[in-house]
């Protein structure tokens, strides 16, 4: 049975065959690898993109969707997150994908009876694999390469998922990156990682720049009564002041949601040197590719 739980499980082969699967199927491949196969969706954080494109990707698949929804379900009523997913399990789903805010929440499901595969939508500040291909997709499809290239990763790094798949997967394929942000966040880990520039260095010298929302459900209670959003854009935001500074080819990246004023300006959202809208169409070829390499792997 085949899982698809972080980046650093895949080697860079599976990552390509992952990109290439993507570009055909966004190149019009059709695939029905889902006819008969129930897939349920059990996203116990908010989620806007990652839900709405694995079930856009699994319907173009041929995927029946199974209905769940964390807040109507009976996990209300004290039925743990286990039981909840060996009962989807039992009803006869044959794919989960599942996002929870606590890190390696699979395990415990691993290391239990479950008995279908797992993809991960992002567990807690740990992996986001989906967004990381997605991410990777949408610069080869820029650069026609994915080594050789500066990727500079602004913001709140020591509390996302998207930072951390992304850095580690950026170190094993050989790219350089770097960071950019509050000193706090810039944590032991992406110290081993890259090192810290300013905004603007990291504006004129990388060949993607990729920024991070504040992630104020993760802050503690002071670290969000300190917080100024009018300082933290001047600081670190990106700006059109700041977009003119960067590569003519570079590319400016953001895996939403965007907090608009906040670490990025209005205006920036969709500049030319903008890819974020395209990210999200990338995400759901990607979420195509995956929901057919696991049912592929299924037993
Ligand atoms: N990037 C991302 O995971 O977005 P959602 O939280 O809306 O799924």
């Amino acid at each position: 049975m085949k899982n698809i739980l972080s980046m650093s499980q895949l080697s860079n082969q599976e990552v390509q065959d992952y990109l290439n699967a993507a570009l055909e199927f966004k190149n019009g491949r059709q695939s029905t690898i889902g006819q008969g196969k129930f897939a349920v969706n059990m996203f116990f954080e908010n989620s806007t993109r990652t839900k709405s494109s694995f079930q856009v990707a699994g319907i173009k698949e041929r995927v029946c969707r199974s209905g769940f929804d964390a807040e109507k379900s009976s996990t209300k009523k004290g039925r743990t997150f286990y039981d909840t997913c060996r009962t989807l399990e039992s009803v006869g789903a044959d794919l989960a994908v599942i996002r929870h805010s606590q890190d390696e929440y699979y395990n415990e499901l691993l290391n239990r009876n479950f008995g279908i595969p797992i993809i991960n939508a992002g567990d807690g500040a740990g992996q986001h694999p989906s967004q990381s291909l997605l991410d990777l997709m949408t610069i080869y499809e820029h650069f026609g390469r994915l080594d050789g290239l500066k990727v500079g990763i602004i913001g709140d790094l020591s509390h996302s998922r998207v930072a951390h798949s992304d850095a580690e997967y950026r170190t094993q394929l050989g790219s350089e990156v770097y960071f950019g942000g509050l000193n706090s966040w810039y944590t032991s880990e992406f110290q081993a990682m890259g090192p810290h520039k300013t905004v603007d260095d990291l504006c004129k010298e990388m060949d993607v720049v990729m920024l991070l929302r504040v992630q104020h459900e993760r802050l503690s209670a002071e670290e969000n009564q300190d917080f100024s959003k009018a300082d933290y854009f001047e600081k670190y935001g990106l700006d059109m002041r700041r977009v003119n500074l960067m590569k003519p080819d570079a590319m400016l990246m953001h895996p939403a949601p965007v907090n608009r004023g906040v670490e990025i300006a209005d205006d920036v959202v969709e500049c030319d040197k903008s890819y974020i809208f395209k990210q999200m169409i990338n995400g759901t070829f990607v979420r195509m590719a995956m929901i057919e390499s696991v049912l592929k792997g299924a037993k």
